[in-house]
């Protein structure tokens, strides 16, 4: 058996009428409230019925649309049996590590119990999305699509498109989160996904926002008859390349552009799984308004195994220097490529036994989270939570163990990042608060010598980036935004097995300019009840 998941259509109403407001309101930004509650419910995404969970009811979760800056408030209350957090994925929080969502920074939100989010989504504009960032729970649903879109004023270099589409794409399995859970939790690999889809229907549209939001399957995109012109990712806007079909690995999102010329009749979008044998395929409609004739013919061909060729188009993917984004002229007299970096990290995952049981780890270290969460730690001076010492900024040779690995850095420290991937399959690495730039993509072992070969011109920045097997991929931070930032494998079982660590960003001086202040309504846990 195989299977992607389910790619959700959803169809996109709300972010005209949005625009439109906000040309009204000049002073504060605006504030936007919601009230979660959070269940299981069943669904059936692959046609059988299955456990999932809900948010306000709905399966995917409903989606955020709002503009730059907005102030997203979000009352989330868990009525499911386990402890819960939702994580927003690729909003950077700036300065305000307490919202993020992770284990690492918040106290999981007990059963009956509820925690109201607060942040805002400063200097951002694109396509985001958020999930359920404890256990397995991401594998049963409460994920949904984020979508920041400019202020009025901040002109975007496309035209404004007459329709769109937010797509979330991934694998999908029948035996529910909890049942994935003890399957690693016993030691296990997860098992192959029982499918992809895509549910939902279309009409005619012009702005497709794609999202990965599976487990651990990269997937291919394409729509057939028609070529997708890449205008965004993750928040960074590309240079307008046109692309038969694009790959978009675990946790990434890409905006592409769809002119409708062709023929009235439908035509298939099709995902397929990459990098998986064999392959999985699953399709949804696209419906001209005016056709009346079902899609038909071959799906549009789709690369194989491949890696060179996605490496290959992973490459052509660049900034465009003269786009705005968020605000106006974001480069400014900022290049990245010429600053020089104070600290070079490699980052190895592998896959191991501790104690007769499944493990990934980085530079040796299978991640473990504490009961009491870093920041809090951080915050409240307490000791004996997590070491900086724990893990080293190189691979070195030793066996696999258990620890809470904290790379300490310093506020506005320019770092490069190796993600070095010595297993055959491909990784896919999340850092949450930031963007970075990717610079280069390798095979085999990284050796300084590649620095000669990076991207130092127009580098896309992202949020997450992929790492071919037995490969490696490089990129440069700027660690400008003050605290403990999760750093993870966006492939949910390495994740939930020790595939991520966290970066503390500090300076000794507590100051709202560099990081705002605990929330009043912080959850207490652990080492921190009775603070
Ligand atoms: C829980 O919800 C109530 C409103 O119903 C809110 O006042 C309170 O701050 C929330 N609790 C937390 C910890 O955010
Ligand atoms: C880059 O952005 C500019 C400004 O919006 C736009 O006019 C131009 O077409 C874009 N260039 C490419 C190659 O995408
Ligand atoms: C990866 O494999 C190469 C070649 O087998 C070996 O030299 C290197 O030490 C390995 N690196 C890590 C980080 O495991």
């Amino acid at each position: 058996m195989i299977m992607i998941r389910a790619v959700f259509l959803n169809l996109f109403v709300g972010a005209l009428a949005c625009l439109r407001v906000f040309l009204l309101v000049e002073a504060e930004d605006p504030y936007k409230y919601f009230t979660w509650t959070v269940i299981y419910g069943t669904i059936s995404p692959l046609g059988v019925p299955q456990q999932g969970i809900l948010i306000n009811g709905q399966f995917p979760g409903p989606r955020i649309d709002c503009v730059t800056n907005d102030n997203i408030v979000v009352n989330v209350i868990n009525k499911l049996d386990q402890p819960f957090l939702i994580t927003w994925n690729g909003v950077k929080q700036r300065k305000n590590s307490w919202q993020d969502g992770v284990l690492g920074t918040n106290c999981p939100i007990p059963p009956n119990s509820n925690y109201t989010y607060h942040f805002q989504t400063k200097d951002q504009i694109g396509t985001f999305t958020y999930f359920p960032s404890t256990l397995m729970q991401r594998a049963a649903g409460g994920f949904g699509g984020f979508n920041i879109y400019a202020r009025p004023g901040i002109s975007i270099p496309y035209p404004i498109p007459t329709d769109e589409f937010t797509l979330l794409v991934g694998d999908w399995y029948k035996a529910g989160h909890k049942a994935l859970q003890q399957t690693l939790d016993s030691g296990k690999s997860l098992p192959f996904p029982s499918g992809l889809l895509i549910n939902g229907h279309t009409r005619k549209s012009y702005m497709f926002r794609v999202s990965n939001v599976g487990l651990s399957t990269s997937i291919n995109f394409r729509i057939q008859g028609h070529r997708l012109k890449l205008v965004e990712v993750e928040g960074s806007h590309t240079v307008q390349d046109f692309y038969e079909s694009l790959d978009v690995h675990v946790g990434q999102s890409v905006a592409v552009l769809v002119t409708l010329n062709q023929p009235p009749k439908d035509y298939y979008i099709v995902a397929s799984a990459r990098f998986t044998k064999p392959i999985l395929t699953t399709t949804a409609i696209l419906h001209y308004s005016n056709s009346h004739t079902p899609a038909s013919g071959p799906l549009p061909i789709a690369p194989t195994y491949h890696i060179h060729w996605s490496m290959k188009q992973a490459r052509t993917i660049r900034w465009n220097l003269t786009a705005n984004a968020a605000r106006p002229n974001p480069q400014g007299s900022f290049h990245y490529g010429t600053i020089p970096t104070v600290r070079t990290l490699v980052l190895a995952n592998s896959k191991s036994q501790i104690n007769g049981k499944l493990r990934y780890a980085v530079n040796r270290v299978s991640y473990v989270n504490p009961t009491t969460p870093l920041k809090l730690a951080d915050y409240f001076n307490i000791p004996g939570v997590f070491n900086l010492n724990t893990i080293q900024d190189k691979p070195t040779p030793g066996p696999v163990f258990l620890g809470t690995s904290v790379v300490g850095t310093a506020l506005h420290d320019f770092v490069e990042i190796i993600f070095q991937n010595n297993e055959t399959s491909i990784q896919s690495w999340h850092l949450d608060g930031y963007d970075f730039w990717v610079v280069g993509y390798g095979n085999g072992q990284w050796i300084p010598v590649n620095r000669k070969r990076y991207n130092l011109y127009d580098a896309t920045t992202r949020h997450t980036v992929q790492v071919y097997p037995k490969s490696w991929s490089a990129i440069l931070v700027s660690l400008d935004n003050k605290g403990m930032w999760n750093l993870r494998s966006a492939i949910w079982d390495r994740r939930y097995l020790g595939q991520e660590l966290y970066v503390r960003v500090w300076n000794n001086e507590r100051s709202l300019y560099t990081e705002y202040d605990i929330p009043p309504n912080a959850l207490r846990c652990g080492k921190v009840v009775g603070h």
